[in-house]
């Protein structure tokens, strides 16, 4: 304590756990979403549903945890949400923060996207968002506040070559965020979204082609592509004190790529 300043000082590492808290990871039966899953456990978590539209990658990933609980449902639809946020709401009482990991790109030319994959682009990408963070705001708002994480994506950012509708479903996605929290903020409900540039998934891992996983490395100021556990840190910093003054925002997690100029040598 000095003569000007005598703020008191918090214990910032408290800050960063989550100790007796119960959190609902939608999509966390793999990749990202099984990082969280461990992220927010090792941070003191109480107890985590994982939820996956695969019963037996909930139940596995639920099973490495203490305190953890599979649920299979598709979350594109809002009578399963329901169901969801009442089966949580029973086996834990309170559910303090969701994670949303769902999402998925479908590829196509522009000109080439049919109305049924536009659907499935809105379903895959925003509408299981807009279901959750309603359903759960309807808990949260009768139990105190929370929490809410969303993953978007680089590609609602900028254009997204031969993957326009599954960008325009993240940009909802990343504008639906800013209104929760700017609508749910006087009950204490923080809302963010997570945008990644590549990351490498399993599903990344298999499908990349040794030029595809150069590239992705060569655009890189730090040379690498981003990992899961880069996604899992900052879904963590999102749900805890640490981000607590942090609400309707989305943090690009891509190694630096968006901050080149985009112009070339002048
Ligand atoms: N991998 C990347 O490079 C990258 C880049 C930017 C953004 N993202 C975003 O990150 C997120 C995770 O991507 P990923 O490739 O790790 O996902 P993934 O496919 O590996 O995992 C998603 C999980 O969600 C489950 N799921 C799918 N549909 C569901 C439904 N209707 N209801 C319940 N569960 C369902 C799947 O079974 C799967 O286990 C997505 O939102 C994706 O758009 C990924």
């Amino acid at each position: 304590m000095s003569a000007e300043d005598n703020s008191p000082v918090p214990d910032y590492l408290k800050r960063g756990r989550v100790d007796g808290r119960n959190y609902v990871i939608l999509g966390g039966g793999l990749g990202m979403g099984r990082q969280t899953v461990h992220a927010l456990s090792q941070a003191g978590a109480s107890r985590i549903m994982v939820v996956d539209i695969e019963q037996s990658r909930a139940d596995n990933v639920a099973a490495e945890i203490p305190g953890g609980l599979g649920w299979s449902g598709d979350i594109t639809n809002r009578d399963e949400v329901k169901r969801l946020v009442s089966n949580a709401a029973k086996a834990f009482g309170r559910v303090h923060g969701i994670v949303d990991i769902v999402g998925m790109a479908q590829w196509a030319a522009l000109l080439d996207l049919s109305d049924a994959m536009l659907e499935r682009d809105l379903d895959i990408n925003f509408r299981h968002a807009f279901l959750a963070s309603q359903e759960f705001a309807r808990h949260m708002i009768d139990n105190g506040g929370g929490t809410m994480v969303f993953i978007a994506s680089v590609s609602g950012k900028t254009s997204a070559p031969m993957h326009a509708g599954y960008g325009a479903a993240k940009a909802a996605l990343m504008a639906w965020v800013q209104s929760l929290a700017v609508e749910l903020g006087p009950h204490q409900i923080r809302a963010n979204a997570i945008a990644p540039g590549t990351i490498l998934t399993p599903r990344m891992d298999a499908a990349f082609t040794p030029e595809q996983r150069r590239a992705n490395e060569a655009v890189s100021p730090l040379g690498r592509i981003g990992r899961m556990e880069d996604i899992a840190s900052t879904a963590l910093f999102l749900s805890t004190e640490h981000s607590a003054h942090i609400t309707g925002r989305t943090i690009v997690v891509d190694g630096g790529v968006r901050a080149k100029f985009p112009y070339g040598t002048l």
